[in-house]
């Protein structure tokens, strides 16, 4: 019998363990199939070898508007508010405590508030009397405190002119909220004459909430005004300059571009608010302070003490630019205060002394020494032009008006300037009748540049990737101005700055890559907050007076600008773009310079997503850099006490003959980066 048999019995052995085998190759056959079909259900193609279009420098910029304390109390490092007394109410921000207004005969002190004159744009100062030793103060609380670090110094200027008796000595110190002093120094007026005064303090300790203290030696009556406080330790060193943390974390960006001032700023409630640019060069003290149009806009955020004292002005706008590696993008009222408000038009024949100054300021920046404004320029201590190359005319107009408006601004400066592009809007809305005339209005006129304003919820974000597939490629370009994610309303916007929003944000601007033919500029708005002092949110940095830190919606921003590439490229599913099948958005581009081949995906799904990525066209590295960003849950945050908690991780992976094998995180925003051979 075979099973008698020794070679029977191997034999049968040899059949188990064949049928066995079987089985086991059967069984791996099918996970190997169920694996490959779930991977085959996410298998993109990247076509590395087809340039879809070349990328422009400026598709990633940062917007910049003086809200929510971004500049007074902000970026511009000034830590005096209303230093020279030219506020609405002229002593705000300044108490004097140990003064008894009433009992006149025996206050040991006083403050009052004296006119120069009505006319020019530096009208008030502050005339001190001092009567005993028996302790008046002046104090100066600053923009909700003045942050001073241990060991940093800080420079204090201010104007004095001696009146009568003699008071010897002017004694400046950091206090902090029960009086103890954390750094002082001292001035001796000696003029009686308006003279200017420096000099130094160094903080003795680490304080949010500083104020500074001023008081007098000897008797008598003095002049003060421009009181002006800044860190020694401001960006590039710079006297009277910006803050350094904040202006790192724009240069980090890379950004493409500087959009400035704003915003609804720059046309004002009124026009007589509106931004006048050349009111904000020259002389700091000539420098008009007007209330800042945001301080009252909203009832729920009254910010009564919210004035520009255009300390960071167009100049410093247009040096910043340079600075930070972007191109300067100013944006000027075109005759239209805001729509929101009254509306307050420039009558036609009116409107040249508005076009006049956008002719000026083309000249401001690009002139050469023989220009007046040129000059100006270079008198400033920037004899180089500023290489401007946009100008916006208006910005969130909408209706006839705009265009009968900006018609006169376009012929003006193409006939002057034809190579400055000009950016048009179209108004505040993606969409609905506003936005429709606008565009068909703006297409007649052969526009080069429309910029659209989107304030939206994070689903709308994510449906949006696909907004500009259609759009007419011979139409003018797109300046996707203005846009964030909005997990709540815009009136009710909380400070929150979560996950959720910037997740739909990047899936987002995926789609404005896949479109950098036609999308040429792109920026997150508004950029920054004060914590104590805002406006409007979510905002893209937040800051406090001592500390500031990205969002989750900058990391997303730094994430696609720093990986901007040169060149776009397709990566496919079946031979269509990624926009959300399988809860997957995704770009694709290629850098020229550094021989890279970059990849964003972002995977919107509560699951972990494992992708088969094949690259063709191109030899590439068996190993690439991945950047993933995620965080823990939609609704998570950063925050001062954990300001990167939301930011890129770096790790690697491998390549197997030109295909990825990359499992992507539930939520989560990755960027692959592959050299080429
Ligand atoms: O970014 C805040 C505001 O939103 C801008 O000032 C305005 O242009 C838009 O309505």
């Amino acid at each position: 019998m075979n099973q008698c048999n020794p070679r029977a019995i191997k034999h049968i052995n040899y059949k188990k363990m064949k049928s066995n085998l079987i089985t086991k190759i059967t069984l791996f056959g099918l996970l190997l199939n169920g694996f490959y079909v779930s991977a085959q259900k996410n298998n993109l193609q990247v076509d590395v070898a087809k340039t879809v279009t070349k990328i422009q420098p400026t598709m990633y910029g940062v917007f910049f508007e003086d809200i929510n304390f971004a500049a007074d109390g902000g970026l511009y490092a000034e830590m005096i508010k209303n230093r020279s007394f030219e506020f609405e109410l002229p002593m705000m921000g300044w108490n004097q405590p140990n003064s008894d207004r009433h009992k006149l005969n025996n206050q040991s002190g006083i403050a009052n508030i004296v006119q120069y004159s009505k006319k020019g744009t530096n009208h008030n100062y502050c005339r001190i009397t001092i009567n005993d030793d028996t302790g008046f103060e002046l104090i100066n609380e600053g923009f909700r405190g003045m942050g001073i670090k241990k060991d940093l110094r800080y420079n204090l200027s201010l104007k004095a002119a001696k009146e009568s008796g003699n008071i010897s000595k002017i004694k400046i110190q950091f206090i902090d909220k029960n009086k103890n002093v954390l750094g002082e120094t001292s001035i001796v007026p000696t003029s009686n004459d308006w003279a200017n005064y420096t000099t130094q303090l160094t903080a003795t300790a680490t304080e949010a909430k500083a104020k500074i203290k001023i008081t007098f030696e000897g008797t008598g009556i003095i002049k003060l005004d421009m009181i002006s406080l800044f860190p020694e330790d401001t960006w590039k060193g710079r006297k009277n300059g910006l803050r350094s943390d904040l202006v790192q974390l724009l240069y980090d960006l890379k950004p493409g571009f500087l959009r400035f001032p704003g915003g609804c700023i720059v046309e004002g409630k009124t026009l007589a608010l509106r931004y006048q640019w050349k009111k904000s060069i020259g002389d700091i003290e000539e420098r008009e302070t007007i209330i800042n149009r945001w301080n009252t806009e909203f009832a729920n955020k009254q910010v009564p003490d919210y004035f520009q004292s255009f300390g960071l002005g167009f100049f410093e706008y247009f040096q910043l630019s340079e600075d930070i590696g972007a191109s300067p993008l100013p944006i000027l009222s075109c005759g239209m205060a805001c729509q929101f408000n009254t509306g307050e038009l420039v009558p036609m024949d009116q409107l040249d002394p508005y076009v006049q100054d956008a002719l000026d300021l083309i000249e401001f920046a690009n002139g050469d020494l023989s220009t007046a404004w040129g000059k100006v320029r270079a008198d400033m201590g920037h004899p180089k032009p500023f290489n401007l190359k946009f100008i916006g005319v208006g910005n969130e107009q909408w209706g006839p008006d705009y265009i009968e408006r900006f018609k006169v601004f376009q012929k003006a400066i193409k006939d002057k300037y034809p190579n400055i592009k000009i950016v048009s809007g179209t108004g505040p809305f993606p969409d609905g009748d506003y936005f429709d005339y606008g565009m068909t209005e703006l297409k007649k006129l052969n526009v080069e540049v429309v910029d659209e304003h989107y304030y939206k919820s994070p689903e709308w974000f994510k449906e949006n990737a696909t907004r500009y597939d259609n759009y007419d490629r011979k139409g003018p370009k797109i300046f996707a101005g203005e846009y964030a994610a909005h997990p709540k309303g815009v009136e009710d916007g909380r400070k929150e700055n979560n996950w959720l929003s910037a997740l739909s944000e990047s899936a987002f601007m995926t789609g404005l890559e896949r479109n950098s033919d036609i999308v040429e500029l792109t920026s997150y708005a508004p950029l920054m907050a004060h914590v104590d002092a805002w406006q409007w949110a979510p905002d893209m940095i937040w800051f406090n007076n001592l500390e500031s830190y990205g969002t989750p919606n900058y990391y997303v921003q730094k994430l696609f600008s720093n990986n901007k590439g040169t060149d776009l490229i397709t990566i496919t599913k079946d031979g269509k773009a990624i926009t959300g099948q399988n809860d997957l958005f995704a770009s694709a581009v290629k850098d020229v310079n550094s021989k890279e081949i970059i990849l964003k995906i972002v995977n919107t799904a509560s699951a972990d997503q494992n992708v088969a990525i094949d690259l063709k066209g191109a030899k590439l590295e068996p190993k690439g850099t991945a950047l993933i960003l995620k965080g823990d849950g939609l609704n998570d945050e950063n925050s001062f006490e954990a300001p990167t908690k939301i930011s890129p991780r770096e790790t690697e992976f491998k390549l197997k003959s030109n295909q990825i094998q990359y499992n992507f995180p539930a939520y989560s925003v990755t960027v692959l980066k592959i050299k080429m051979k």
